[in-house]
């Protein structure tokens, strides 16, 4: 008996083994419904302020049964009904999901002043929140509320023409490499004709954040004075004829504007794109 055991307990450490060499990850899109709850579709991410406050209305339940108020507690959970019930009138698909036969019970527990129940019933109700979440939550999120820069553009100072965001970049990247190659080998002209274009594409990259940013803080944040004072190195360092403070300017530079900028947008950027691929 043991020994079959063994082997069962053999053949399926190999076959996880095997289902970890070559692993899938799949990941669920939530119904389309679900769009009409975010911007731009809607002017506000209704959807997510929906979820904050449910959070807050289970906390508040949570405490008030343990503070055996039951008046208030009453109170918190019929907004936790509302809003609860408010997920399937906003995404259809998803009212057979839910779980509201266990809000009846909590009610019916609250009136009998029956609190111990009542937390037993609540503990079930988070179980079918995380499931929804363990499902959906991370789609729902990179579909949503990543930026999507498949449309972004960045409009020229010199020539007034709109640019894609992956084109102004490929050019950067020519740019930065040209800055480089040329100091090292001493052909300063072609080096400062590659930094002053920099520069202007950088001032025009400054003009597309509004688009999503409405304020300036973020523009500062990348493109402010910390860039400046490197570019501003790496000029003095060309007419100095000095490659290797460029090289180290630049690299600060790459680092501080295009890395943290990437950090921040692009993979997001690139995950939305493959969920939002139809
Ligand atoms: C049928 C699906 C579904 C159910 C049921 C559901 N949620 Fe959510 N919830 C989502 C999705 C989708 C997101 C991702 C939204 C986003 O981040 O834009 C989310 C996000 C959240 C967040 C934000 C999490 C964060 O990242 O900080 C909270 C809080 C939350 N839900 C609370 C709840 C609570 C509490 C319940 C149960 C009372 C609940 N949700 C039930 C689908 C669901
Ligand atoms: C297509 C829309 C889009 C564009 C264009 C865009 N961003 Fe963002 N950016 C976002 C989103 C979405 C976030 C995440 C927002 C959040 O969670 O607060 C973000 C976050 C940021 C953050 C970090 C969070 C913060 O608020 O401090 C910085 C810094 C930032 N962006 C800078 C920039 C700069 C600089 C530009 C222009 C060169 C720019 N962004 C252009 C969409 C965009
Ligand atoms: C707004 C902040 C931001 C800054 C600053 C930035 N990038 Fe990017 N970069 C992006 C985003 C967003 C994408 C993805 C674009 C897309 O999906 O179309 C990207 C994509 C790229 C790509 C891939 C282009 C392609 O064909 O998909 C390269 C190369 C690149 N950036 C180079 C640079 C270099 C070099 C710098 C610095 C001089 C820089 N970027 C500065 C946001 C930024």
């Amino acid at each position: 008996m043991s020994r079959i055991l063994l082997l069962l307990l053999l053949v399926s450490s190999q076959l996880l083994f095997a289902a970890e060499e070559e692993r899938e990850i799949i990941l669920q899109l939530p119904p389309a419904s679900l769009e009409k709850w975010y911007k731009p579709a809607n002017e506000r991410d209704v959807w997510l302020h929906t979820m904050f406050r449910l959070r807050r209305e289970m906390q508040a339940v949570s405490e008030y049964a343990a503070l055996e108020d039951v008046g208030l507690l009453k109170k918190w959970l019929a907004r936790l009904k509302k809003d609860y019930q408010s997920i399937g009138e906003m995404v259809p698909e998803w009212k057979d999901e839910l779980e509201n036969e266990l809000l009846e019970k909590m009610s019916m527990a609250a009136e009998h002043g029956e609190l111990e129940k009542l937390q037993t019933l609540q503990r079930k109700l988070g179980k079918s929140c995380q499931s929804c979440h363990v499902e959906y939550k991370l789609s729902a999120v990179l579909r949503y509320r990543a930026p999507d820069f498949s449309s972004a553009v960045v409009e020229s100072e010199e020539t007034m023409e709109e640019e894609k965001y992956s084109r102004v970049m490929s050019r950067f990247t020519l740019l930065v490499n040209r800055i480089k190659i040329a100091s090292e080998d001493r052909r300063a002209d072609a080096a400062m004709t590659a930094l002053d274009d920099l520069q202007q594409r950088l001032h025009d990259l400054g003009g597309s954040c509004s688009s999503c940013h409405k304020q300036e803080r973020q523009r500062r944040y990348i493109l402010g004075q910390q860039m400046q004072d490197s570019l501003d190195k790496v000029r003095e360092g060309i007419k100095k004829d000095d490659a290797k403070q460029v090289g180290r300017y630049i690299g600060k530079f790459a680092v501080d504007v295009c890395a943290s900028c990437h950090a921040i947008h692009r993979m997001q950027s690139d995950l939305r794109g493959l969920l939002s691929n139809e």
